[in-house]
């Protein structure tokens, strides 16, 4: 039946748990069927998107029973904009449903022998307004709902707001976003209005043309902002209107910067960044040390959860003060510099040399002298030379990408043999799975889950991997 089931719609689906990445799980003639966008406990008509012969995917259609555990999700743009899909579970199951994908993924990927407890997670005091990065795009084309087309009135279509879900052309224009606090709402309002009662065009993806393209928001837990407007377009007296407009109109911004990027895409890691007014960077503390920030750092978007993720981090490590440290993905060196002063020497190795620039600026504004970073593909970069001319680690503190660590990267760490493998990650299947090649040599004694993102299905998780003794 697979394939053809496509387009068709099953009635009446149990829906019985949540699977991997927010979607949940029913089953139909003894198939599994992933649904996106319900609850356990709901009972719907199902419309059936994928099949093939194990399993089948698909989106509700018709709700029959909503589940008791569903809450009135608080943000108007719920269901369109794709942003906060958890809303609609309250805050103790979304955390109970994170813990178990962890457990859920060790079991089924990471086959360990003598596998420890997953710990409860670690909680967000904060369930909104957590996040001290946003990004929003400006365009022509805004999402227009169901009811505005049938409606047949006019409507404006410039918006500023955020990607529809698998939509790149389309634009939910946002009134209020719970993620971050500070002055992110006003800023975006305030320079949407700016832009519409002063005619200054909004972007054609399609077209590629139009002034204003993208905003970028970003704060810190002391008080300070930076705002990044990308250009579309080298039009240098409307440019200056607008960062004009937001000098005045919001002088607490402590970097006010832009871009002008006449490239085919958003990203502006190859292109110059003018500080129009303040500093060209933000300042994060953390237990007293400096982060700075700059447009083109990466930095924890959820700086009071990182906090709690490093201090697992550290915990796990255990450091006795005479280790050498060797910290891979160290991004800007955050985690090499908290960790700092209960090593001999730490180690951070990071392939964007940006990040290795501002990771080494920070070890110095820190009084940190004990650090080394090293930019490079971690693949390339740890190798036997690398090693010979560096201490061989006591403990290596991991923390890849998404897709995890590459092949090449696992196997040096088998033949490193350090004897202990703290690996921090944002994706359990992908740590899972090289954990799995891992216990080869290592057993997995801690595993601590942190959510660092409520009201999302995505969870952080960090692990203990000991040297087995031979
Ligand atoms: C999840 S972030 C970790 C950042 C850092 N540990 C922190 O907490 O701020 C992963 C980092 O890995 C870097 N990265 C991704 N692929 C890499 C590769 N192949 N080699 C080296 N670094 C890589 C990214 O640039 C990013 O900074």
């Amino acid at each position: 039946m697979s394939r053809k089931m496509k387009n068709k719609v099953v009635t009446d689906l149990k829906i019985e748990r949540i699977a991997t990445e927010g979607k949940c799980v029913g089953h139909h003639d003894g198939k599994v069927v992933f649904v996106k966008d319900v609850a356990p406990g709901d009972v719907v008509d199902v419309r059936i998107t994928r099949g093939k012969s194990s399993f089948m995917e698909g989106e509700p259609v018709h709700f029959h029973e909503y589940s008791k555990d569903r809450i009135e999700p608080f943000c108007s743009h719920f269901g369109t904009c794709g942003g906060c899909k958890w809303q609609h579970i309250n805050y103790d199951l979304q955390k109970s449903y994170k813990r178990q994908q962890v457990v859920d993924q060790f079991s089924r990927i990471g086959k360990v022998e003598n596998m420890p407890e997953v710990q409860p997670i670690i909680g967000s005091d904060n369930t909104r307004y957590y996040r001290n990065k946003l990004d929003f795009t400006f365009s022509n084309n805004r999402w227009l709902t169901r009811e505005e087309i049938d409606s047949g009135a006019e409507f404006e279509r410039n918006a500023l707001g955020f990607h529809i879900p698998k939509m790149f052309d389309k634009i939910v224009d946002i009134e209020h976003c719970y993620l971050q606090g500070n002055i992110s709402n006003e800023v975006r309002n305030e320079l949407r209005e700016f832009a519409l009662d002063n005619k200054l065009s909004f972007y054609d993806i399609r077209n590629q043309v139009g002034l204003l393209r993208n905003l970028i928001i970003r704060s810190t837990s002391t008080g300070e902002s930076m705002v990044i407007v990308q250009f579309g377009a080298d039009k240098t007296e409307e440019i200056d209107m607008v960062m004009a407009f937001l000098k005045n109109k919001f002088p607490q911004i402590t970097a006010l910067l832009y871009i002008v990027n006449l490239k085919k895409n958003e990203t502006f890691h190859d292109l110059e960044v003018v500080t129009y007014a303040g500093k060209p960077f933000i300042e994060e503390e953390m237990e007293g040390l400096k982060f700075r920030i700059g447009p083109k750092s990466f930095y924890q978007t959820n700086s009071e959860q990182a906090y709690e993720l490093y201090k697992v981090t550290r915990e796990f490590a255990d450091l006795q003060g005479d280790e050498v440290v060797y910290d891979l993905y160290t991004g800007t060196g955050t985690i090499a510099n908290f960790v700092a002063k209960q090593a001999k020497q730490v180690i951070g190795i990071e392939y964007v040399e940006a990040a290795i620039v501002d990771a080494k600026l920070n070890a110095e504004v820190n009084g940190i002298n004990n650090a080394l970073f090293y930019a490079g593909d971690m693949k390339d970069m740890l190798n036997d030379e690398f090693i010979a001319s560096h201490s061989k680690p006591d403990v290596v503190i991991t923390d890849p990408p998404r897709a995890g660590m590459h092949e090449d990267v696992v196997n040096m760490l088998l033949q490193l043999e350090a004897p202990k493998i703290v690996y921090v990650s944002c994706n359990p299947a992908t740590q899972a799975r090289d954990v799995a090649l891992l216990s080869e040599k290592y057993s997995l004694d801690k595993i601590q889950p942190v959510d660092m993102f409520p009201q999302t299905y995505h969870v952080e998780n960090v692990v203990r991997l000991t040297l087995k003794k031979s």
